[in-house]
């Protein structure tokens, strides 16, 4: 089936089912293209958190479908490829994140929301790359901060806040992959250019940066710049809204490798097969769902 038959029969499926689709920015193009909405982590959480639809088809990994459904109790989630994970998430368990709260008692549990629901459940509060500054700054009184699992998203935030976290040895496989010298050499080749780059990125990838945003923190800074290039570091999948909402504008990736295997899991004809099949549901047990939903809540509320 080509592409045009698919997408159709997805919307004429879409409507059958009153389901949305939501797509991460790191989502193929195509799958971009037929989305009711794209954004970063905390945008998809808010879009699926307020929609009436019955069904939400997210394009994204597996953490976000999760908090997708224990923000919509009532609502099915569906996976296209139940496999997109995400490895970061992966990188600390419940039991990890116990025992460290064990070592640390008093201390107030932040995790970024690229974690497991169970870690979630251990969590006081929730951040997301956009608003892990202002989440920190309202956590002034509390004494010490365990921030999980991204040990260069707590760096970064760290050094803006001259706050100092209990961390853990979690990072992006796909944004390490983005080095220094990738900016350097780009930035050879466009001298005038701004570099906009994820707070997932290495210390030394972040000091060359002019900004340090989320994936819709850097759509919008395309947008509202005065630049007419940019080098962009992060997963190269948000290039294709970037060159799409601002034509005039050229944007360059600080590496082709940055590419995250898992958001490229999803194709448009998984998507087809999970408006046919209703497949693959995330479900969270309640149990864990209710302490979960207080942390991401807490989060959702503040910002
Ligand atoms: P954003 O919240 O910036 O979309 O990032 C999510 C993510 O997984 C980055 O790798
Ligand atoms: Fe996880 Fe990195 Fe992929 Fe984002 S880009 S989903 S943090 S592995």
């Amino acid at each position: 089936m080509n592409d045009s038959k698919l997408i159709e029969k997805i919307n004429e499926l879409k409507k059958q089912r009153n389901a949305v689709i939501i797509a991460h920015n790191y989502q193929r193009d195509e799958v971009q293209d037929i989305a009711d909405f794209t954004g970063d982590s905390l945008g998809l959480s808010r879009k699926a958190a307020e929609t009436d639809a019955d069904v939400i088809v997210f394009c994204g990994v597996h953490f976000m479908a999760e908090t997708a459904s224990i923000l919509s109790p009532g609502k099915t989630v569906l996976m296209p490829d139940i496999n997109a994970g995400c490895p970061m998430a992966d990188m600390i368990t419940a039991d990890q994140l116990r025992s460290l709260k064990k070592e640390h008692p008093e201390a107030h549990v932040l995790s970024y929301v690229n974690t497991s629901v169970e870690v979630k459940a251990e969590t006081d509060i929730c951040c997301t790359s956009s608003n892990a500054l202002k989440i920190v700054e309202k956590l002034k009184d509390v004494e010490d901060i365990i921030f999980v699992p991204d040990k260069y998203l707590a760096n970064y935030v760290s050094t803006k806040t001259g706050r100092r976290f209990i961390t853990w040895n979690g990072y992006c496989p796909t944004h390490v992959k983005i080095q220094a010298s990738d900016i350097l050499r780009q930035k050879e080749l466009h001298p005038g250019a701004k570099v906009i780059v994820h707070p997932e990125c290495t210390p030394p990838v972040l000091e060359l940066a002019d900004a340090v945003l989320s994936t819709e923190g850097i759509c919008r800074y395309a947008e509202e710049s005065s630049a007419k290039e940019i080098i962009v570091g992060t997963e190269t999948g948000v290039l294709h809204r970037l060159k799409k909402e601002n034509p005039g504008k050229s944007f360059f990736p600080a590496t082709e490798h940055a590419t995250c295997p898992n958001m490229k899991l999803t194709t448009l004809e998984k998507v087809l097969w999970s408006l046919e099949k209703m497949q693959f549901e995330v479900r969270v047990p309640e149990a864990v769902s209710v302490k979960a939903l207080n942390a991401v809540n807490r989060m959702v509320e503040i910002l």
